[in-house]
């Protein structure tokens, strides 16, 4: 919906001002903090929560009953990776309307997985893709568009075709990366994206944010965007994945030695979480650790050529 001006209060002056900010659409409206749209259109505060009442009421994002809820969430869909054990543990897929966080050491397979699914989110839904385009933020350089080409091919795709639909930003530090992820609530519904890949989530904040005293503001940063992530994933009915590093526990004594990075914001803020890890044989195994209904599985896959394999398929 981007008839800005069907909303009460809102004239063609401040639908300009909202547009000019990035705020094309009645669902980015009602979902941003008034105080971040205040800081980008110069408008007044009460008039902000007015327009964004208006949004809600057309949107009607207000108390809805659980018959309501329940026929939203029958719109969500799911994406395959490729890989029948995988989907088998995610319940068929990585989910819109949720984040989906990949967690693991170096040379997991984050990255891959992540490929791997800008590939899938473009089948049909026959083939169990979300038929739509794919943003994918790049903080780390590792996003290789051979590899594309290599898993498209894999499954008969015209591999410059699927590349055409994944729109790829490289996150210099944390605050590009922010402003990225701000961007993508105009990018995604301009552009028909399904998916979106934040690879990896967290690097940037870990290496600019260093020592205790800067701890609070780091997580809290963290936290506003992974909410941001969601509302996106929720307004446009689109699959979030993000990718996330393990660190030493720093009070080794107690739980698991090694431990997702990000600490309680990461993980109440994700909604499924899958631990991956290396096996023998160049086996690697997921694990869904959190999840509100997943049970806890592991699914066994390979990284070849055409992408993220059934273990037992490569055997
Ligand atoms: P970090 O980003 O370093 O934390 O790791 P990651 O979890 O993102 O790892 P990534 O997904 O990049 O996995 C890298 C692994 O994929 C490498 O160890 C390679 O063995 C494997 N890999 C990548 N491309 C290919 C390929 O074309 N064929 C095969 N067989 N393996 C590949
Ligand atoms: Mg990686």
């Amino acid at each position: 919906m981007d008839d800005l001006e069907a909303l009460e209060g809102v004239g063609a002056a401040i639908a300009s001002k909202l547009r000019a900010a990035g705020y094309t659409t009645i669902e980015a409206i009602a979902v941003t903090p008034p105080l971040e749209i205040m800081e980008k259109t110069n408008l007044g505060f009460n008039t902000i929560l007015k327009i964004q009442e208006a949004a809600r009421r057309m949107l009607s994002a207000d108390f809805k009953t659980a018959q309501e809820y329940y026929e939203v969430r029958r719109n969500m869909r799911r994406c395959t990776t490729g890989c029948k054990s995988l989907d088998d543990i995610l319940g068929g897929g990585i989910e819109t309307q949720a984040i989906t966080e990949l967690i693991g050491e170096y040379g997991s397979g984050k990255t891959q997985i992540c490929m791997m699914l800008s590939v899938t989110a473009q089948l049909p839904s026959e083939r169990g893709g979300l038929d739509g385009r794919v943003a994918f933020i790049d903080t780390e350089g590792t996003f290789m568009p051979e590899r594309v080409y290599q898993i498209a091919s894999g499954l008969g795709l015209n591999p410059k075709e699927i590349a055409n639909n994944i729109l790829v930003a490289r996150a210099y530090n944390s605050s590009h990366q922010c402003l990225l992820i701000d961007r993508l609530f105009t990018l995604c519904p301009e552009n028909n994206i399904k998916l979106v890949v934040v690879d990896s989530m967290i690097s940037h904040f870990r290496g600019e944010y260093i020592g205790r005293e800067t701890l609070s503001d780091r997580q809290q940063k963290l936290n506003q965007y992974l909410h941001k992530l969601l509302r996106l994933a929720e307004a446009y009915n689109l699959a979030v994945v993000i990718t996330n590093q393990i660190q030493a526990n720093p009070t080794p004594f107690t739980g698991e030695p090694m431990r997702p990075a990000g600490g309680n914001i990461m993980a109440h803020a994700c909604t499924h979480r899958i631990f991956l890890r290396r096996g023998s044989k160049g086996i690697r195994i997921a694990k869904v650790i959190d999840s509100p209904y997943l049970p806890e599985r592991e699914a066994y896959f390979m990284i070849t050529e055409k992408g993220i394999v059934d273990a037992e398929e490569e055997k």
